[in-house]
């Protein structure tokens, strides 16, 4: 965090996570039908919000003196898509409610580190990504019921069951509890994921 190369690193990775979330959302939209219209425009608005994000951090990364491309990039949210396209509620579980809702808990110490280093834009565009991402998980959230609830399924007890069948990433703390609760995650959810 001491160098602009190391700050703009991180913006980076996070412009790539943004640019495959707009991927996402739209590949939603399009791979799963006989949906409600409801679920096909509140996706819709999340690639918008996704695009927004991405335009945001772009941007700051060439007032960095870089761009998007400059650095390499990992492919583990697109992989997540490859593995549960045949599923829909496999992929509510394991993209919103896993990789995003992650996003969820790493937030407030990025944002600190990079204050901390002296970048305050980069802690403005990253309280504007934080509140929009409530919202998106919110929607996975809702949407991952719904499908629970139409396949007779327990909701907590099927997550234990597609996030081990699709490799989800073992999540560490701390969590944003905060967040993640404001995003709809139940009490009972919340336990499992501290294990307790
Ligand atoms: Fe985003
Ligand atoms: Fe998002």
């Amino acid at each position: 965090m001491k160098t602009v190369e190391g700050r703009a690193a991180l913006i980076h990775a996070l412009a790539h996570i943004e640019l495959n979330a707009i991927d996402l959302a739209l590949d939603v939209v399009w791979r799963f039908p006989d949906m409600p219209g409801e679920f096909y425009r509140q996706w819709l608005n999340v690639a918008k919000e996704e695009a927004h994000h991405f335009v945001l951090l772009r941007n700051h990364l060439v007032m960095l003196g870089h761009d998007y491309g400059d650095f390499p990039a990992h492919g583990a949210l697109w992989e997540m898509a490859e593995k549960t396209k045949h599923d829909l509620l496999a992929r509510l579980a394991l993209v919103p409610r896993t990789l995003e809702a992650r996003g969820l808990d790493a937030s407030p110490p990025i944002k600190a580190k990079l204050v901390g280093a002296g970048d305050r834009r980069a802690g403005e565009i990253l309280d504007i990504i934080l509140r929009d991402e409530i919202g998106h998980v919110a929607v996975g959230n809702f949407w991952y019921r719904y499908l629970c609830e139409q396949r007779g399924l327990d909701p907590v007890a099927a997550y234990a069951d597609l996030a081990g069948r699709y490799g989800a990433p073992r999540l560490r703390g701390p969590f944003n509890l905060e967040a993640r609760r404001a995003a709809g995650f139940e009490e009972a959810e919340l336990r499992a994921l501290q294990g307790i």
